[in-house]
């Protein structure tokens, strides 16, 4: 098992992995052809849904789901990250410090898209209310094991009643990797996290859709190797629906 690092060092872990350019190949420039597919299932008609992206980087639907008129509230540790995102899509933004979250706000100028910029775990329900949507992109993925119950438990916090909590995860056989990074979760799994007082139910499972975007990154330093292999245990994508118990 690897040590369970401080909540602190793997935000600087992170910090440091966008500062020196590892993290540009995971920047994909493009809406994921999963949310678009699903979209009816978690906008539930809503003109104005209220999306949080936890551990958002830049991801490019907060962009395209603002465009269609919802509110996203994101969380991210990296500065330099929320900037590509705001830089990219050319939106006029300003920063403040938040003492709440003892980081800073990042909102673009038409208040559609908020970013904090902070550790998720420092982020509080009074700051924005309850949510219409999750959007959970590789974020529980990320995590450390020992942070999983946390995550799932400041999730379930934040769900509003008729909230739908969306979770992609890559998929791999846990028997050959038992103790492997990105984490990927069975529906039992997430049962057991969630089930409380959520429904959970996969929804969909595909091929890895990241595999082909990391070989044509322009932007970044590892054209030479392929997903495979960085990452050899990954052999698809897995997507769950998350709901609040009515
Ligand atoms: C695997 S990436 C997911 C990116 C994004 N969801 C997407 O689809 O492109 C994880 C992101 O979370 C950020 N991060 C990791 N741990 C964090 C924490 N505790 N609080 C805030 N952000 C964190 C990292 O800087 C990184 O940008």
């Amino acid at each position: 098992m690897p040590k369970h690092k401080s909540l602190d060092h793997m935000v600087s872990d992170w910090i440091n992995h966008w500062n020196n350019g590892s993290m540009a190949k995971f920047q994909v420039n493009h809406p994921h052809g999963k949310l678009e597919e699903h979209y009816d299932k978690y906008i539930l008609g809503r003109k104005k849904a209220k999306i949080f992206v936890p551990l958002c980087g830049t991801m490019f639907d907060m962009y395209c789901l603002a465009d269609k008129g919802h509110e996203i509230v994101g969380i991210e540790c990296s500065d330099l990250a929320i900037k590509t995102f705001f830089s990219k899509h050319k939106l006029h933004y300003h920063q403040e410090h938040c003492d709440d979250v003892k980081g800073t706000l990042y909102k673009s100028d038409d208040g559609k898209i908020k970013i904090y910029c902070c550790d998720l775990f420092d982020f509080k329900l009074h700051l924005e209310g309850k949510f219409d949507v999750i959007l959970d992109f590789g974020s529980m993925g990320a995590i450390q094991k020992e942070d999983l119950q946390p995550y799932a438990d400041m999730m379930k916090r934040l769900m509003g009643d008729n909230c739908r909590h969306i979770l992609e995860c890559f998929v791999y056989d846990t028997n050959k990797y038992s103790d492997c990074h990105p984490n990927c979760f069975s529906l039992n799994d997430l049962q057991a996290l969630f089930g409380d007082c959520c429904s959970v139910e996969k929804m969909d499972e595909g091929p890895n859709p990241y595999e082909d975007e990391f070989l044509t990154s322009e932007e970044t330093n590892y054209q030479d190797n392929s997903f495979q292999q960085v990452y050899p245990q990954i052999t698809g994508t897995a997507y769950f629906l998350i709901k609040p118990k009515v």
